[in-house]
């Protein structure tokens, strides 16, 4: 006890579990691997503006090649900055001109199980950005005049953002789970002129009334002047005149070519609000040239990215991951595509498996919260299909615990496909921290190494690295070609807020990291989910992850309530597997394993066997609100929230068990 309070006093976050199985890249994998030669990442570190500047010369088509690469003025930075370009050229002209416009960019799959697919071409594609783009300079949009884009999973979304960036007009897409209040916030803050909708999006079958919300936020942004409206499911919705416009009747007369406007390198591409639940939200810019150099080589090289592939990223593109990993990085790359409009639970858990054994797809990234999702409903399910097809799973937005990675790789990747867990933010416009899947040997809970070029380190609240195996937090110390430029509108935040906890050169992305002895990344969650028990703080996501490896739990979420003994004391909540019941024996028991896995400091005051989580709509479980329950706080603002509901209850739960040491 003593040497351990010494060993706190040392490290920032306390890490009491280690996870030691290794995954090395499968030979058959390895191969015929895009890239194996672990050189790489010596050459990015020998010559960093060498090693980028190929790339991007070989990766894009440039009107005009760069020839320099990093211009450093902490904490700002600019890449490639005397070239020339446009961000839809890259992704679509090119291809066709090499005669690769009768490949397919996009396989889209409609929600409705009783409606055809679509399978679109880069040509096809290429026509309907144009008359898209033609559309837009018609409702009199010139470069750098933002567009706000409010849609579901449909072609049109990636239609209308390329069709932004031919014209070289920033676009702001706003996921089209957010409220009016919301949407007209941040319409209203970047200044879009135009805003693209549909009447409405499918979601479990049922529409989602995009047109009537896009309404109400309207009036909360007294800059948009127009709006381009797509029928998707028919319904009928009111049309302001003057104002709206039917994509139907606006687009398909357009001419299908347009010429791309020739842009700067650090022209801006987007703005995309951070998904973080503060009061008001920070839209990160990214610009042309050195995001996309940036996504479209960490989408070849980590995804392992072959010609003849059919990749599916299964997150939405309201979110950066859909941004760069369903639309830039894969369209840069010429890749194939799944687009898939719904729920992945609708009409059952098995939709997923059946869109992989029917389009033979290769490569499958998702989130940890689905994860979980599909381990609740069992293994069976994936099991009655044939994914043999799969060569290689990726996840993101959370730390994925052992347990999750490894069912995973047995049970989706039938212990064959290498699983990249894969590190990165809004800001950071692509992933920073990944195993490169044939030289990285994988680890179950790790994110393993920085990618090349990327400076990654562990620090301590004075900014001195601390010792492999010691917890603390994650830097990254110097830029990278898809680093956000700045936040729009508000550089001062910029600056305070992921710049001024260490120095202006240091980037603070607000995570907490482990590094091992091998000098591998274990991200333990934003460092506000630490917790001090008795002087021990600890991370969340290991008492999380001890939870998962017991048979009976699905999904746990920890927080810490307070504790007039120990100051804090821990609180979780999990949800159960499917055949298991609740009752008051399993939640002891529960309680008794984190005590034997972790160490009794850590032994939960409780643990609460709930029906549901809260979450965020990017499916991130919302600690702030748990903090809110465990601290016996009026709850904060819940209109972010999946399932407000879903917090009530647990909150009349957790004011029973906390009433005796409150
Ligand atoms: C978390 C999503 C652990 C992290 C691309 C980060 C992760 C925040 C991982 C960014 C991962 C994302 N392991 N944590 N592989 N990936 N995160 O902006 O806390 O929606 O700061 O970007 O998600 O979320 P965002």
């Amino acid at each position: 006890m003593g040497d351990m309070s010494r060993e706190a006093a040392e490290a920032a976050i306390d890490v009491l579990l280690q996870e030691r199985r290794e995954f090395p890249p499968p030979a058959e994998f390895v191969s015929q691997a895009v890239v194996s030669d672990p050189g790489v990442y010596d050459q990015a570190e020998a010559d960093l503006d060498g090693f980028w500047l190929e790339k991007t010369r070989s990766l894009l088509d440039w009107f005009q090649e760069p020839t320099t690469g990093l211009e450093w003025d902490p904490p700002h930075c600019t890449w490639f900055a005397d070239g020339v370009l446009n961000v839809s050229h890259n992704c679509l002209d090119r291809h066709v001109a090499a005669g690769r416009g009768g490949k397919v960019a996009y396989q889209f799959v409609p929600e409705p199980v009783d409606e055809e697919e679509r399978a679109i071409t880069y040509a096809e594609l290429l026509a309907d950005v144009c008359r898209m783009a033609n559309a837009l300079r018609g409702l009199g949009v010139g470069k750098g005049d933002v567009v706000g884009i409010y849609m579901g999973m449909v072609p049109e979304l990636p239609v209308a953002m390329l069709a932004c960036a031919r014209i070289g007009a920033p676009h702001v897409v706003v996921f089209g789970g957010f409220s009016a209040e919301s949407l007209g916030e941040r319409l209203e803050s970047t200044g879009a002129r135009v805003l693209i909708t549909q009447d409405e999006a499918w979601r479990k079958g049922a529409g989602v009334p995009l047109k009537t919300t896009a309404d109400e936020a309207a009036k909360l942004a007294p800059s948009v002047e127009s709006m381009v409206v797509l029928r998707r499911t028919g319904a009928d919705v009111p049309m302001q005149e003057g104002r709206d416009h039917w994509w139907h009747d606006l687009v398909p007369g357009q001419a299908d070519t347009c010429e791309p406007e020739r842009v700067e390198a650090e022209h801006m591409l987007y703005a995309l609000h951070t998904s973080g639940t503060t009061a008001k939200p920070k839209a990160a810019v990214h610009t042309s040239g050195g995001y996309l150099t940036y996504v479209a080589l960490t989408h070849r090289w980590i995804f392992d990215i072959h010609d003849d592939d059919v990749w599916w990223c299964a997150a939405d593109i309201g979110w950066v991951t859909g941004h760069s990993y369903i639309v830039y990085g894969p369209l840069t790359n010429g890749a194939t595509g799944i687009l898939y409009e719904g729920d992945p639970m609708f009409p059952g858990p098995e939709r997923h498996w059946q869109i992989i054994e029917q389009h033979k797809v290769t490569q499958y990234y998702t989130a940890p919260t689905l994860i979980r999702a599909f381990i609740k409903s069992g293994p069976d399910i994936p099991e009655r299909h044939d994914l043999t097809s799969l060569r290689l799973l990726g996840t993101v937005g959370e730390p994925i615990n052992p347990e999750a990675w490894v069912w995973y790789w047995k049970y989706i990747g039938g212990e064959r496909c290498p699983v990249v867990d894969t590190w990165w933010q809004t800001e950071t416009g692509g992933i920073l921290i990944s195993p490169l899947p044939a030289i990285v040997t994988q680890k179950p809970g790790s994110a393993t190494r920085p990618f090349p070029g990327i400076a990654a380190s562990v620090v301590d609240d004075q900014g001195k690295a601390v010792e492999p195996g010691k917890g603390g937090y994650l830097v990254i110390t110097r830029p990278w070609p898809g680093m956000f430029r700045t936040l729009y509108r508000d550089d001062e935040r910029y600056v305070s807020n992921y710049f001024a906890r260490f120095d202006e050169r240091t980037y603070f992305p607000g995570d907490g990291s482990r590094q091992d002895e091998d000098g591998d990344f274990w991200l333990l969650g934003r460092v506000d989910d630490v917790m001090n028990v008795s002087g021990h703080r600890l991370s969340t996501i290991e008492l999380e992850s001890t939870l998962v490896e017991h048979p009976a739990v699905a999904e746990a979420a920890a927080t810490a309530a307070p504790d007039s003994f120990t100051g804090q004391t821990p609180l979780c909540f999990v949800l159960l597997r499917a055949g298991y019941e609740p009752s008051d024996e399993l939640a002891a028991e529960l309680r008794e394993w984190i005590g034997q896995k972790i160490g009794k400091i850590a032994r939960p005051k409780a643990v609460i066997i709930a029906d549901d989580l809260p979450k965020t709509r990017s499916g991130k479980i919302m600690r702030r609100l748990l903090k809110d329950i465990a601290e016996g706080h009026e709850l904060g603002d819940t209109t972010t929230l999946r399932d407000p509901a879903v917090v009530d209850d647990l909150k009349r739960r957790a004011d029973e068990v906390l009433a005796a040491s409150r």
